[in-house]
């Protein structure tokens, strides 16, 4: 297979490194993905993914839940090109699914200020599901001013900018097969 994997990444002049490796975030979709089918067994839960950064990690989340499930999408807008948040959130693609009484997983590319994820939570307990499950690949713990309690979480990682695996930098690097960082500058 030949997968889009450089050890380094120049984009908009930043050069990134690798921070988390293919092996590394298969064995740990795999291990939510037990947790998730465990969780849920007997049930048919919706993964909801929000587009277009977890469009990536979802398809392989949802590959390795190994048990009946849906999936539909929301798109949410709030970084613009730039790379800090604009502190605002639209949504721009609507759910299409009903979500009354249904067992909701909601799946993050990753959770910065934690701004988009607490949106979320509010807009679909709004639509009164049964149960709301949040789970996110990334985590900048320390970036994360909003009160939100996450139920899955892949990897903590530092307060700086990440790319890969469907994460982009100004809609850039989504299809590299890891994660990788944004170097210091020197
Ligand atoms: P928050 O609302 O500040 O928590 O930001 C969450 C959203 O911002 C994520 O869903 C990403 O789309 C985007 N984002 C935050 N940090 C990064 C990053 O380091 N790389 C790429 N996208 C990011
Ligand atoms: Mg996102």
């Amino acid at each position: 297979m030949n997968r889009y994997l450089p050890d380094h990444v120049h984009c908009k002049g930043e050069r990134f490194h690798v921070l988390l490796t293919e092996e590394e975030i298969q064995k740990r979709t795999a291990e939510i993905g037990s947790k998730l089918a465990r969780q849920f067994e007997g049930k048919r839960p919706i993964f909801i993914g929000v587009l277009n950064g977890a469009f990536i990690f979802l398809s392989d989340l949802m590959r390795l839940t190994p048990i009946p499930c849906e999936v539909d999408f929301i798109k949410l807008s709030s970084y613009g090109d730039e790379k800090v948040s604009s502190g605002e959130v639209i949504e721009l693609k609507e759910i299409n699914a009903d979500l009354t009484g249904r067992d909701v997983i909601l799946v993050e590319d990753i959770v910065d200020t934690g701004l988009s994820i607490t949106f979320l939570a509010d807009r679909l307990n709004s639509l009164q599901p049964a149960s709301l499950t949040l789970v996110t690949l990334l985590h900048k713990v320390s970036a994360t001013t909003r009160q939100v309690t996450l139920d899955h979480v892949g990897f903590e990682i530092p307060d700086r900018f990440v790319l890969g695996y469907g994460l982009d930098f100004s809609q850039e690097g989504r299809n590299l097969a890891q994660i990788y960082i944004q170097e210091d500058e020197v």
